[in-house]
């Protein structure tokens, strides 16, 4: 078969335990983020590709090398969105919703970055997103990691996360632990690899985040920002870190997380898996204060995380199972009429039920135990004429006439 289409590198399709793990995780999301008073978001799948390319930071990876962009027929260049975070600014700021404060907003679907793929990694992959838009105060962070946290233990998976904590600081102390970090890594420039020593001038801490065995040799030994930090961003620190213990989320500090993304300041965190290999972050997030603005809003202190749906569904155990169907077996033609009527009024009760489509009693019986249905109502002339159906417990094999009015509740 030379000519079978393959679906693109880095895509996968969702079909069967792969879409049922997807949609676990997806409405697991949405039933905690709505307790926690979000409200669900769609924004476009593309956007104009100024609002990532302006924004996610000129020298982060994403925007020098992952991004899905094109000019479109009428000469516009769009991209793909590499994440939530920057289109839903964007929607902010085009809705009007800046005078509306705060948002807390809920995402789910697909995202694309042009990476090279392996288990875990993809180009198309997919994301949950969480945001609380309008709000400078350390708790809307603690708030929204103790969201994640919520969604990770739902999802049976927390004995293999940890969540991971960082401070970025304010402007004032990034300015002066980057100089720090510039002093240090020029003394052993000799040592950096080619891509690290490009950041050097650019952007030193994203060096931190090297996955270069000599890089990480010297970032070892690195000053952290702890030293730097102002006193007001330390306070803010502080702040974050009670209020997650107070809502009761188990976190580690990591000075050296710095993320992938340039709009962060003060709290970073990632939620880190070791059952992965090499992509150990099933989420990550942080406060980005100076976004809304970029994308031509007022100033809108914001914070948020994504978590990464293909990742999480690697770590879940089982997939949850198919809900079986009653299958419903007219014996006859008259009978169809009848069975049809019946197949209706229990989808309408929320029962799912099946009618196949052609075949006599055998073949239909035959069909109802390859779908693994639970039950069989089976109807016939003489049923019929006596208002009842026959209701085949398919684990058992016990079977009683049941009056058609009570179907839906005894199938319940
Ligand atoms: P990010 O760390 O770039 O953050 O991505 C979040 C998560 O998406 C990662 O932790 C990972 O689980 C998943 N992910 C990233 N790339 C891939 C890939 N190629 N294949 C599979 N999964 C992947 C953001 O996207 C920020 N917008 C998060 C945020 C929201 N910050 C504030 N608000």
């Amino acid at each position: 078969m030379a000519n079978e289409l393959q679906p693109a590198r880095g895509t996968h399709d969702l079909i069967g335990e792969d879409q049922r793990r997807y949609q676990h995780i997806v409405d697991t999301a949405r039933r905690i983020a709505a307790s926690y008073g979000f409200e669900e978001w769609a924004t476009p799948i593309f956007e104009d590709t100024r609002v990532f390319s302006r924004t996610l930071g000129e020298t982060s990876d994403v925007v020098t090398k992952e991004m899905y962009t094109f000019e479109d027929r009428g000469g516009d260049s769009v991209t793909l969105r590499p994440e939530f975070t920057a289109g839903v600014c964007r929607a902010l700021v085009s809705n009007g919703l800046t005078q509306s404060l705060p948002q807390k907003v809920f995402l789910a679907g697909p995202i694309f970055r042009y990476d090279r793929p392996q288990k875990g990694r993809y180009r198309q992959f997919h994301q949950l997103d969480l945001e609380v838009l309008g709000s400078a105060e350390p708790l809307a962070d603690a708030e929204v990691i103790a969201c994640g946290w919520d969604i990770i233990k739902a999802l049976g998976v927390a004995q293999h996360v940890v969540p991971e904590l960082n401070t970025l600081g304010d402007r004032e102390s990034r300015q002066s632990y980057r100089d720090a970090l510039v002093a240090y890594f020029t003394e052993h420039q000799a040592a950096l690899s080619q891509d690290s020593l490009a950041r050097l001038d650019r952007n030193p801490m994203r060096i931190l985040d090297s996955k270069d065995p000599a890089d990480r040799r010297l970032v070892a030994d690195a000053p952290t920002i702890t030293p730097y930090l102002t006193e007001a961003a330390a306070g803010f620190y502080d702040s974050v870190k009670r209020y997650l213990t107070q809502f009761g989320v188990p976190f580690t500090e990591n000075p050296r997380i710095v993320r992938g993304l340039d709009y962060y300041g003060h709290t970073a965190f990632e939620f880190i898996t070791t059952k992965l290999g090499a992509q150990d972050a099933v989420g990550g997030g942080g406060r980005y204060d100076g976004l809304v603005t970029q994308m031509g809003g007022p100033s809108v202190p914001a914070v948020g995380w994504a978590l990464g749906i293909d990742r999480l569904a690697l770590l879940l155990d089982e997939p949850p199972p198919v809900p079986s169907a009653v299958a419903v077996v007219p014996v006859g033609d008259s009978a169809e009429a009848i069975a049809l009527g019946i197949v209706q009024t229990l989808r309408n009760a929320g029962i799912r039920a099946e009618i196949a489509y052609r075949g006599n009693l055998r073949r239909r019986m035959e069909r109802a135990n390859r779908i693994g249905a639970r039950a069989a109502v089976i109807i016939g002339d003489d049923d019929i004429a006596r208002g009842v159906a026959q209701v085949k417990n398919l684990q058992t094999g016990e079977q009683e006439a049941v009056a058609l009015s009570e179907l839906a509740e005894r199938l319940r």
